[in-house]
């Protein structure tokens, strides 16, 4: 092991025991039924919505869009299925638009899961 990954391993232990895990247990808790329901939605795309989420969003958007980070959280958000889907598509600085790399039925899916997030 390099000193480097050593350290790497020290704070990802650390993480490991200090609460995180048991935050991110609840983050799974809150989210299950709209990963659920979406999932079943775009069963015959064979979607994974936390797989999408956390491929695309999840750098800006932590705690699958439970979280504050670089973004906003998601859950209980303000705007319509429309004006969220509009924003995936488009973007607003800065974040960046999607419509070249998903789907449509992806930003579609994006948005219905958005939407079904508990605000809390
Ligand atoms: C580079 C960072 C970044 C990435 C990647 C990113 N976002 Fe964002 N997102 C932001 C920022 C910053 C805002 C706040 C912009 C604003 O409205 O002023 C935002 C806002 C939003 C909003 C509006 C929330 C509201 O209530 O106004 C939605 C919805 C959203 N993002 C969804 C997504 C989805 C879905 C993805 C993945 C496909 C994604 N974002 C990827 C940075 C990002």
């Amino acid at each position: 092991m390099t000193s480097k990954s050593v350290l790497l391993a020290a704070i990802v232990s650390i993480a490991a025991g200090t609460g995180t895990a048991a935050l991110a247990q609840d983050i799974d808790t809150a989210i299950a039924p709209a990963v659920q329901m979406v999932n079943e939605k775009y069963a015959e795309h064979n979607l994974d919505i936390k797989k999408l989420f956390s491929q695309k969003c999840s750098w800006c958007h932590q705690g699958y869009g439970m979280r504050q980070a670089d973004g906003p959280k998601l859950g209980g958000t303000d705007k319509s299925h429309e004006q969220v889907a509009k924003q995936i598509a488009n973007g607003k600085s800065p974040m960046p638009g999607f419509k070249k790399q998903l789907k449509e039925y992806e930003i579609q899916a994006l948005a219905d899961y958005i939407k079904a997030l508990p605000a809390n």
